[in-house]
């Protein structure tokens, strides 16, 4: 730990594994490395960090983002949630694999509740890489949540010089160093020659605004998705609703249309009590909402992809089962 510095900002450092945290056997590899460095690593490989912040680090877990499930993603947000309440906390950033990373950055992007800036990073190189990325993409996190104006935005993800809302931050790159995309949203803002500019202010509720929060939540719905496709089955629709799911997304095609499968499938779910949402596997565009959704008991995600649908209509089912209620959530989060 440094000597604080008292005109600098105090931000959080939150590790939690990733390729950010990983080491492969020689520089040129970009695949078949593991997760090694402790986040105190990561930090003190980007010395300039000082000069920004005094930082307070910690590490909840050290894994691979395809390892989290719903406890570790529920003690995570508890977590910051306790970091950000704490007043000599200015702001937190928050190091996360990127295979997963938008699940989570939308996850305590609705449950969150306060207005510090909080900045989520990662990887596509290991950080043993011939020009890992990791380093600079922390550095920017810093210079972001340390920006005056980062505050009341929710939770940001500051990958290779852009910005993200986690609204509408995905991953659309299995391995490009620019790897991340706000799709037909846009991005918040950049890094811009060293200096963070923001662009774009999100319009969805998040973090205070919203009806979620962790405190008191113990566990989450369970919520299945299954993809459709030609020539689709009922089966795994009914393993989800003898499995004991309460949800179901679906990742369905075009604008959420449902194969006959898909149909009967959903309406099955539908009448066994489990709450069904139209999302789309296309990757962009919304699902608008359709006149027989209502009659049907179906939910349309908008513009959320299924793996953000299943997280927002986890929350809702902690708080309610009721459909016009859930899409309510659905339309304004
Ligand atoms: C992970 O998500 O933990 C591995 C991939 C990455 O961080 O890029």
């Amino acid at each position: 730990m440094h000597t604080p510095k008292p005109k600098l900002p105090t931000i959080a450092l939150i590790g939690t594994g990733g390729t950010i945290a990983s080491t492969a056997s020689d520089p040129t590899a970009m695949t078949d490395y593991a997760v090694t460095e402790p986040v105190s690593a990561i930090l003190d490989a980007v010395p300039e960090i000082t000069g920004l912040a005094n930082v307070q680090y910690c590490q909840p877990f050290n894994v691979d983002s395809r390892c989290l499930d719903n406890k570790m993603v529920l003690k995570l947000a508890r977590r910051v949630d306790r970091i950000l309440a704490d007043p000599s906390v200015d702001a937190a950033v928050i190091t996360h694999g990127t295979d997963t990373l938008e699940e989570t950055a939308y996850f305590l992007n609705l449950t969150l509740k306060s207005r510090k800036a909080v900045v989520m990073t990662g990887a596509m190189r290991p950080a043993s890489a011939r020009s890992a990325d990791g380093p600079l993409n922390l550095y920017h996190a810093m210079l972001v949540a340390a920006a005056p104006d980062a505050a009341g935005r929710g939770v940001m993800v500051a990958m290779n010089e852009s910005v993200h809302a986690a609204r509408h931050v995905c991953k659309t790159h299995t391995s490009n160093v620019q790897a991340f995309s706000s799709q037909q949203h846009g991005c918040l803002g950049g890094i811009v020659n060293g200096v963070p500019r923001f662009f774009n202010t999100p319009a969805s509720s998040h973090t205070l605004a919203t009806d979620f929060t962790v405190s008191g939540l113990k566990t989450l719905p369970w919520v299945d998705i299954i993809y459709d496709h030609q020539s689709a089955g009922p089966h795994l629709f009914e393993a989800s609703i003898a499995a004991g799911a309460q949800g179901i997304v679906l990742a369905g095609t075009g604008n959420g249309s449902m194969s006959p499968a898909a149909e009967k499938g959903m309406r099955l779910a539908a009448r066994k009590g489990v709450t069904c949402v139209r999302s789309t596997r296309v990757g962009d565009g919304h699902v608008t909402a359709s006149a027989t959704d209502a009659r049907q008991g179906l939910i349309s995600a908008g513009s959320l992809n299924p793996q953000k649908a299943r997280i927002l209509l986890m929350l809702a089912l902690s708080v309610t089962r009721d459909r016009e209620r859930i899409q309510g959530y659905f339309d304004r989060c």
